[in-house]
């Protein structure tokens, strides 16, 4: 299945360091019944609690896909593989049970996902499908900060929309590489000036760990909103591809 021509993934962005995969998740059984059967009992007895058949759908084709590329990125049988999960759930791999080498993020939304792996240590990928007529202000009043209220209260029509999934897209991205849920409130934090202006990547800085630079950059296309963010390390450089590279 892997690195054959029925995969129901592909490679959407790859620089140095750096691989971020599409994971294609329309409907479709066969792909379905082929990724449950890559999960192991745990994973499927999580597939079967899910109501929503969307939701399983996700489930099951994304773990399935990073199965299948962890195996083939660590050289491991499918079956030495398993995962462990942080304080607030955020996934790691285990090889016949020790923590392996490789960080990886995961996002679904709707008929999308984006599996990425990286070398920075605190990473996290964020994909939403943007969903127009929600009350985009009354949500933001709750998730952003100040300066993030007044330009999403300065848009409007369609571009309030992909403001607020831009932003939203790029704070849960920031969320997810410190692995911390819901416990850190993202009204918390605001995205840097430059991001807010328009530019597609920039350097952040947590206000309670200012000493720790992240890279944060919008990958929004057409078909869905996303970001990625990783804490640099020293020696780290931004190319004109945004992620950072090792200098
Ligand atoms: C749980 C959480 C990851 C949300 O996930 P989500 O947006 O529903 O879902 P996504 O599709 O982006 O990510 C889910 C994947 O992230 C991974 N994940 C789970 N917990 C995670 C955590 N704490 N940190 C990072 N990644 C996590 C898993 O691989 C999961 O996929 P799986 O369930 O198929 O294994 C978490 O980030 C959260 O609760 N965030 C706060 C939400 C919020 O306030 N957002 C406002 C933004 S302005």
């Amino acid at each position: 299945m892997n690195g054959g021509g029925d995969t129901w993934w592909s490679t959407w962005r790859e620089t140095e360091g750096s691989l971020i995969l599409h994971v294609d998740l329309r409907p479709d059984p066969d792909r379905e019944q082929q990724a449950l059967a890559v999960l192991d009992r745990d994973e499927q007895a999580r597939w079967k609690r899910f109501l929503a058949k969307g939701a399983q759908r996700q489930y099951a084709l994304c773990r399935a896909a990073l199965r299948l590329n962890l195996c083939e990125r660590l050289g491991c049988a499918n079956q030495t593989l398993s995962f462990g999960y942080r304080e607030h759930g955020k996934p790691f791999a285990k090889v016949n049970g020790a923590p392996a080498d490789v960080r990886f993020n995961v996002s679904h939304s709707g008929q999308h996902g984006l599996i990425g792996f990286t070398r920075q240590d605190e990473f996290g990928l964020d994909l939403e499908v943007r969903t127009p007529g929600r009350d985009f202000d009354g949500i933001g009043s709750t998730v952003y900060g100040p300066r993030e209220r007044r330009a999403l209260s300065a848009a409007t029509g369609s571009a309030k929309a992909h403001l607020f999934y831009r932003l939203w897209g790029l704070k849960e991205a920031l969320i997810k590489a410190l692995g911390t849920g819901f416990s850190l409130s993202p009204a918390r934090f605001e995205v840097p000036e430059p991001i807010l202006d328009g530019a597609r990547g920039a350097v952040f800085h947590f206000p309670h760990r200012p000493a720790d630079p992240f890279w944060l950059e919008d990958l929004g296309e057409p078909r869905f909103a996303a970001a990625y963010a990783c804490r640099m390390k020293a020696g780290d450089s931004v190319p004109r591809t945004g992620h950072p590279l090792r200098g």
